[in-house]
Parts: C-alpha cells; structure tokens; sequence
C-alpha cells in the first residue's frame, strides 16, 4: 500500500524524495498506461497548486490523452499545436508562466493559469510529454523544472 509521505517543505530534499518514491512504484513494471497512471498519481499528491497532472502520449502524428489526474481534458493535440504540441515540435521543456500570454494555449480546464510541459522520449523517439497546470500565475520555477525533467528522465527508463 501506498503511504503518503508528509514532505518538509524544502523544495529540493522534497523533490529527492519524491524521486525515491517514484523508483519505488514503478521500477521493475513493464505495462506502460500503469507506471504511467502512478506516475501521474504521485506527482499529483506531491505538488501544490496544481489542477492538472497527465501525460499524452504521440501516436501516429498526434498526441493522445493518456493517464491523467484532474478534470476530463482535450483528449487530441497536433504537433505544433498549444504547449503540449509546440514542445514536441521544439522537443524541449516550455515553462508558461501566464498561458493567457502563450500564442495558441489550449485551453482544458479554465481554471489553468501557467503550465510546464516536458517532452518523454524512448530510444530517442519522441514518445510524448508530462504536463502539468496550476491555477495560480507563475507556479514552476527553474527547481521544479530540474526535478521534473529527473522525473521524467526516470519514467523514460522503464517505456
Ligand atoms: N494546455 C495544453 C493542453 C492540455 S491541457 O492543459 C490538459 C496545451 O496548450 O497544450
């Protein structure tokens, strides 16, 4: 069983925590939709502020809604298109700090105000990206973008 941990609030010797956790639940699984919906699931109870944590996954030319924890959401996006679909296209991590400002925002869930999205790839092969919305401006900072991108580096290890 899952045990929630009570995190101290140093944002790095939390997040070097959160990593152990996520070594943990998925090392050694090979069905990709269950580490991905775990995978989704503690990065949901870990962060603040956020309303939207999922993955989409890139399936013949476009990205494909995959395991997710928040508010049903757009469940297609083309490349190129919106966050999810312009960091595949640059295939780098885009932090929006205002998504009102970011020319062409998809819009899921109207209480989202910035957005990180980090692009997964397997044998280096585009495979799709972890995003993640807050409903407060501003939300991710450079920390959180490191400690994401570890995160997924570990997801990457196990598709
Ligand atoms: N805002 C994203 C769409 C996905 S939802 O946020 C879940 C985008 O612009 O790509």
């Amino acid at each position: 069983m899952f045990e929630v941990n009570t995190y101290s609030g140093d944002q790095q010797k939390d997040y070097a925590l959160l990593l152990k956790q996520l070594q943990a639940l998925i090392g050694g699984e090979t069905d990709e939709v269950t580490l991905l919906a775990n995978a989704s699931a503690l990065l949901n109870q870990f962060l603040d502020r956020v309303n939207w944590v999922g993955f989409y996954i890139w399936k013949e030319n476009q990205l494909v809604l995959g395991p997710f924890q928040g508010l049903p959401a757009c469940t297609r996006i083309p490349y190129g298109k919106g966050v999810c679909g312009t960091a595949i296209k640059e295939q780098k991590t885009i932090l929006v700090p205002d998504v009102s400002k970011f020319p062409g925002h998809i819009v899921c869930d109207a209480a989202s105000q910035s957005e990180i999205v980090i692009p997964i790839f397997k044998d280096q092969d585009v495979y799709g990206v972890l995003d993640i919305d807050s409903p407060v401006l501003n939300r991710f900072d450079e920390t959180d973008q490191k400690y994401l991108g570890k995160y997924v580096t570990m997801i990457q290890q196990y598709l």
